[in-house]
């Protein structure tokens, strides 16, 4: 009798356990998001104080996916961390013939690239877009390979990838970078991230302002302000984020311009949500594929129409086993209690 009593209240406290540990699981999985990409915890814990051009100095921690592309220790291009292994930049940075991968080098974790202890990672592979063209920078957008995994931090992580973004959802947008302060002036890049205020603005009313504008790219400025990216800049992200969704999306790269802030004209950003698919066979034919974990974004973003890129649901068929194994405990757990 004892005997039996313990083997089943073993049986019963297993069955709790169970119970509540589907339960846990469920929850983490109708949340829905994972939880690594577009967060910037530093930053929202601490203080918020408030130059780019015209732009103000980041935060630590404001831009945790941002990197600084050095050749010879000196930076050149910015680029995000979209995974573990992967870099996105644009393909106008490393188009310069003749640069191979071990002359590079990516600087990760920090807004201070003259920071004692700075992260540096190898790349082992270069990917150009093969139809980036010069002449108009279309497909301006390259992948890097890195030669060791990045583990992720408060400092350190990834950026979703919107899948279909309307620009009119977004709440608030930043382009950020270790580019020019000044216009016409080299020596005004700096060593700590400055970071702008963008408004994505219409296609249409953009490309009366650059004919040659394609639709792979999309324009970015601030009305009457002088907000603008600038040279060394490049490569680097326009995030968004929704009112409703704390999690930050990489909208553009940033591509090209009119000189750099020059008032009501727009700077010229890769058109990220139309490379997804590229950025998936890329990483996979190089033996890396694109964790897609990290790819998935919140459900906010509705997939308009039919090209919506079409990525493996993860966490589907874990889902639907959690599903059926809920009445199953929960059965278990009732009748055994
Ligand atoms: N092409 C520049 C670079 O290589 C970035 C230009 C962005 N210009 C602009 N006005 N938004 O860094």
């Amino acid at each position: 009798m004892t005997a039996l009593a313990s083997v089943t209240s073993s049986a019963n406290g297993e069955a709790k356990a169970m119970l509540l540990l589907s339960v846990l699981l469920l929850l983490s999985q109708a949340k829905g998001a994972h939880p690594e990409c577009g967060e910037r915890p530093i930053f929202e814990a601490g203080p918020q104080y408030s130059r780019i051009t015209e732009g103000m100095e980041a935060e630590v921690g404001e831009f945790p996916w941002l990197v600084s592309i050095q050749a010879g220790n000196e930076h050149f291009c910015g680029g995000t961390i979209i995974d573990e292994w992967w870099i996105v930049t644009a393909a106008h940075c490393l188009y310069s013939g003749d640069l191979e991968p071990k002359d590079l080098s990516v600087v990760l974790g920090t807004s201070d690239l003259q920071s004692p202890s700075l992260e540096i990672k190898g790349v082992t592979s270069i990917v150009l877009h093969k139809d980036f063209e010069r002449s108009n920078m279309n497909n301006d957008i390259a992948l890097l390979l890195l030669n060791s995994q990045i583990t992720f931090n408060d400092l350190k992580k990834p950026i979703c990838m919107p899948r279909q973004p309307s620009p009119s959802t977004w709440s608030e947008c930043w382009v950020a970078g270790w580019g020019q302060t000044e216009p016409d002036d080299k020596n005004s890049m700096g060593s700590d991230l400055m970071k702008v205020p963008m408004i994505i603005m219409d296609w249409q009313n953009c490309s009366k302002v650059f004919p040659n504008l394609t639709k792979n790219m999309l324009c970015a400025g601030y009305e009457n302000e002088n907000y603008d990216a600038c040279q060394g800049d490049s490569g680097g992200p326009l995030v968004c984020t929704t009112e409703s969704d704390k999690k930050w999306f990489q909208v553009g790269i940033v591509s090209w311009g009119r000189g750099c802030g020059m008032k009501n004209t727009p700077g010229v950003y890769t058109l990220l949500e139309n490379y997804s698919p590229w950025i998936k066979k890329v990483t996979e034919v190089q033996g890396r594929p694109y964790n897609s974990q990290i790819m998935r974004a919140p459900s906010m973003q509705k997939p308009k129409g039919s090209q919506a890129p079409k990525f493996p649901e993860p966490g589907g068929p874990r889902l639907w086993f959690l599903l059926c194994l809920l009445p199953y405990m929960l059965f278990q757990a009732i009748f055994y209690w």
